[in-house]
């Protein structure tokens, strides 16, 4: 299996490295160390038509394939893998599930405004008590009319102080489990829903988290998103892209490291010559270069198995698995061949270093992507 891409996937490649290295790169850095949400560039990207890829014109997307999302998030990625989540959890945790469970009166109000990236969006099922076991949930969503009441503290939400429309999980049962789960489109400045602790992070520090307080939160029946009980499918459903763009992420953030290492390489001169020269760093190189060959497959195959299979959650979770993990030892590595001089601020390895760890841990930790892999595995052993 080979990819050649498109006229159309060169030129949305060509146009997100383009804007990346020189309207992001200059930035990037400061965003890390001030922790600043990139706002001016969300409107440049928005403006590029990034912010609602796949979703099609008709409500305000770029109408593009979704391997060419694919390759914008690792592209953006490659210089910011801050802005690289902002985007995909836009795209794919909260555009995608719109536009394949909301009713066409919740495209044409939430979806087409999140697509044109004049409004932000977050999706919200992680609370403290649940991670892992998203089921276990404890938000809770009571009917009264024509209307849910919602209670209840979401935690580690990427995009959460910035979002316009957040993707509420709450359950109406909790005994039920992913039975009793349901998704809510909740609204900035709907009363009693705010926003409680912006965490301090490691890592991709510009990408904004916090915990969401739901204080009797009165939510329309409208702002349910698929059916009573549906959600944790949505979930997982929408996971099931996410993970493909947390690939896409850490493709950028591997090859960002192989870049800024085969540059410093040929630069450092050490006992008379560059340091490229000798095989310990060569090695090093050949490693990470074949590494991310392999992530980029397994990330492209996925891209297209979400056109072309009615279940792909196989495919990104195989993805996300090896590219995450790509992405963490490439920039460990890009470290060592810089030396002392990687583990210093003014070095983006260093950034490269601690943005990678979140690929692991996010939409899924290694753990629960090797758990979904098995589960096929042994499903289809049994056929
Ligand atoms: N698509 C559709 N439906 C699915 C599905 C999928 N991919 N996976 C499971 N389901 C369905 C099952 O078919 C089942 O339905 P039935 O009861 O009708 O048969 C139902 O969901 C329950 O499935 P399981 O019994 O497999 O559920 P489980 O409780 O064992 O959990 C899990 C499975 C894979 C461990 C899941 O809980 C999971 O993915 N956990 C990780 C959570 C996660 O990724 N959190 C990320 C938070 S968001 C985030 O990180 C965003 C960010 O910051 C950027």
């Amino acid at each position: 299996m080979h990819f050649q891409l498109t006229d159309d996937q060169k030129l949305i490649q060509d146009t997100a490295r383009e804007f990346a290295q020189n309207e992001l790169a200059p930035l990037a850095g400061k965003f890390d160390e001030e922790q600043r949400f990139p706002s001016e560039i969300v409107g440049r990207l928005a403006e590029l038509g990034f912010m609602g890829m796949f979703v099609p014109e008709e409500f305000g997307g770029a109408g593009t394939d979704n391997l060419s999302y694919i390759i914008a998030v690792e592209e953006i990625s490659r210089v910011c893998a801050s802005t690289g989540v902002i985007v995909s959890v836009n795209n794919s945790l909260v555009c995608h599930p719109l536009l394949k469970f909301g009713s066409d009166e919740q495209k044409r109000r939430v979806l087409t405004p999140l697509a044109k990236g004049q409004k932000l969006g977050a999706y919200s099922l992680t609370e403290p008590g649940s991670g892992s076991d998203a089921a276990s949930l404890r938000t809770v969503a009571v009917k009264k009319g024509d209307r849910y009441v919602l209670n209840g503290r979401k935690c580690f939400v990427t995009n959460g102080p910035n979002a316009d429309f957040v993707l509420i999980f709450a359950t109406i049962d909790p005994t039920k489990r992913s039975k009793g789960i349901c998704c809510f489109i909740v609204e900035k400045g709907m009363k009693g829903f705010s926003v409680g602790t912006i965490e301090k992070k490691m890592g991709i520090r510009a990408a904004l988290s916090c915990e969401l307080v739901l204080d009797d939160v009165e939510v329309p029946a409208a702002n349910l998103l698929g059916e009573e009980g549906q959600g944790f499918k949505v979930a997982m459903n929408t996971l099931d892209g996410g993970r493909n763009g947390i690939a896409a992420q850490a493709l950028g953030i591997a090859q960002a490291s192989l870049d800024a290492s085969v540059r410093y390489a040929k630069e450092r001169v050490q006992f008379g010559k560059p340091i490229a020269e000798f095989q310990a760093v060569q090695w090093m190189l050949a490693d990470m270069k074949t590494s991310i060959d392999a992530a980029r497959l397994l990330t492209y195959r996925a891209a297209v198995s979400k056109e072309t299979q009615e279940y792909y959650g196989l495919e990104t979770a195989e993805a996300k698995l090896f590219a995450s993990h790509v992405a963490v030892d490439c920039a460990i590595k890009a470290v060592q061949i810089h030396g002392g001089a990687g583990y210093m601020h003014d070095h983006p390895v260093e950034r490269f270093m601690r943005d990678s760890k979140i690929t692991e841990l996010y939409e899924g930790t290694s753990e629960i992507q090797r758990l979904v892999i098995a589960n096929n595995v042994l499903k289809a052993a049994a056929k």
